[in-house]
């Protein structure tokens, strides 16, 4: 069912308005007030109007696969890659340019996929500047890497324009991680304008339970990353950034790499996705159904990893949730679909606040026949440290973070964001329970921890999803939620950020750091260099070897 005008005036959504988009013009037109199915809250003070997007048909344009960057070898163990930040224009809407923030002209940016164990250095060169010439500065993380402190996208560490940056990555787990900016009190435009792609680091033998295991998950073709987002475009086509008085910003065109609603035709068989909920902020529950004449039958959902890693056995489930910056990899065996229309849905959360129906579809898979090759799932994946062995490491305190909406601040434990605070010192590769709570009022936080990688051990009013119990970065704390998680903090030494990743919330400034060690900062700073930049990249750091990783088998 779709959201039209006519229903809208029914439900009484909307209403005249303006509303500004990133860059000061004002935008008149209809406006939905983006609040009307959220429970009543006090916060925001000010509702701002939000616009509906133009119409697009949904489920016509064809599914686009990312687009492989290509490793240059710049040495016997290092790949290259270099990246440009720059203003590009590409076509979204029918007929129309949508100027984007892009990685190298694309939308999301560029894939790169990389073998474990090899290290990898991606030179990020900042073009971007706005309209006065003033620099739109960045800062480059890749989520889900361990990676040394100056190489992590600090958001203090910028990269202004006309300069460089060469980040070194070691890659030394696989899974799915995905390079954002992180720029200080910008992160949530910049994300939203356009500054996020994916990072795979492929899986080896030694990954599996049992090594020969590999090959039967499926791939090549059958291997699909996805990165879903929500925006939100003005009649001309411009992308509108609303932050909605900080509490987030939603978007009711649902793209799935880079293309409204699209549709992708797929053999009747085994498929395995890396999904990736790259927004701003809403929070998707998806799930994958088929209509039948009457009835809708809900297709299973097979989870196999989380954000860092392999689930150690595959996980049945018929909706997978995913706040912002979570990923998970699953299998959805079309073979009992041939010739049918498959869909991936997402139901509307209160939490996401804006009650649009466009959001409900994202996808629809299109069912072809006649392939009769379908190998079975292995009946384990992979090696994932004991809970018990875990705890029985942790000598300190659980340290406790609290999440809130404090006057007109997204706070934790109080604060916002101080370049000079730590709010947490702890001992390298010491293993620590970490508790987050969310007070509620309306919003949920997704919390990622920088550097590590955590198991979840519990959550206060809800059970844990058996797929979220896997290697994880990234935690959905819920209204009223107390959430704690635990894991070893290193392998490297250094001052670390932990934030919401509910964008708007992050910049607003629901972020803070710890530091692992004393080693500080003091020997590790890499600041963005003027162009021109060399032919060769800059030198590879040293990484003092340390061993506190929780997998596999580890
Ligand atoms: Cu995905 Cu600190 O970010
Ligand atoms: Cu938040």
């Amino acid at each position: 069912m779709e959201l039209t005008r006519r229903d809208a005036l029914k439900l009484g959504l909307m209403g005249v308005g303006s509303l500004f988009s990133p860059f000061g013009d004002v935008q008149p037109g209809l406006a939905a007030t983006g609040q009307c199915m959220s429970h009543a809250h006090s916060d925001p003070p000010v509702l701002q109007p939000l616009q509906f997007s133009p119409q697009i048909d949904q489920f016509q344009r064809p599914f686009q696969r990312l687009q492989l960057l290509p490793a240059q070898a710049v040495g016997a163990n290092l790949d290259g890659y270099t990246i440009s930040l720059r203003k590009t224009n590409v076509n979204i809407l029918p007929d129309k340019q949508t100027e984007v923030w892009s990685f190298n002209d694309l939308l999301p940016g560029p894939l790169i996929r990389q073998r474990k164990g090899r290290p990898s250095v991606v030179r990020l060169i900042n073009l971007l500047q706005d309209e006065t010439g003033q620099s739109i500065d960045s800062s480059i993380h890749l989520h889900g890497m361990a990676s040394l402190p100056q190489y992590d996208g600090y958001a203090e560490d910028l990269i202004p324009y006309n300069h460089y940056k060469d980040y070194y990555y070691p890659n030394d787990k696989a899974t799915t991680l995905w390079y954002h900016d992180h720029a200080i009190g910008h992160t949530s435009r910049n994300v939203y304008m356009g500054l996020a792609g994916m990072y795979i680091v492929d899986y080896e033998a030694d990954d599996f339970y049992n090594p020969q295991d590999r090959d039967l998950l499926p791939q090549g073709d059958y291997e699909i990353p996805m990165i879903i987002q929500d925006k939100r475009f003005n009649p001309e086509g411009r992308l509108i950034f609303n932050d909605n008085a900080q509490r987030g910003t939603y978007g009711d065109v649902m793209l799935v790499n880079g293309v409204p609603w699209p549709r992708l035709e797929v053999s009747n068989r085994k498929y395995r996705f890396r999904i990736l909920n790259g927004g701003t902020s809403r929070v998707l529950r998806l799930g994958v159904q088929v209509q039948h004449d009457t009835k809708v039958e809900p297709l299973d959902l097979i989870v196999v990893a989380s954000d860092a890693g392999l689930l150690s056995e595959p996980i049945y489930t018929k909706t997978l949730q995913l706040g912002v910056a979570e990923r998970y990899e699953v299998i959805i065996d079309f073979s009992k679909y041939a010739g049918k229309e498959v869909f991936l849905v997402n139901p509307i959360l209160p939490s996401n606040g804006d009650g649009d129906l466009r959001t409900t579809r994202i996808l629809c898979f299109q069912v072809g026949s006649g392939t009769q090759d379908n190998p079975p799932l292995p009946q384990r994946l992979g090696v994932l440290t004991p809970i018990d062995t875990l705890r029985a490491e942790v000598k300190g305190p659980t340290r406790t973070f609290r999440f809130d909406r404090n006057g007109n601040r997204w706070v934790i434990n109080g604060n916002v964001w101080d370049v000079n605070r730590i709010d947490a010192r702890v001992d390298p590769c010491a293993t620590e329970i970490w508790r987050f709570v969310n007070g509620g009022g309306g919003w949920v936080h997704p919390v990622h921890v920088h550097l590590g990688h955590f198991r979840l051990l519990s959550r206060n009013r809800a059970l844990l999803q058996p797929y979220e119990q896997g290697m994880k970065d990234t935690f959905y704390v819920g209204e009223f939620e107390t959430v704690e998680m635990i894991g070893r903090f290193g392998p490297h030494e250094g001052k670390y950020m932990m934030h919401c990743h509910n964008l708007v919330h992050e910049d607003h400034d629901m972020m803070t750091q710890f530091e692992v060690g004393h080693q500080g900062c003091d020997p590790c700073s890499a600041p963005a260099k003027p162009l021109p930049a060399p032919p060769t990249y800059d030198a590879p750091p040293c990484i003092p070897p340390q061993e506190c990783s929780l997998s596999p088998g580890g």
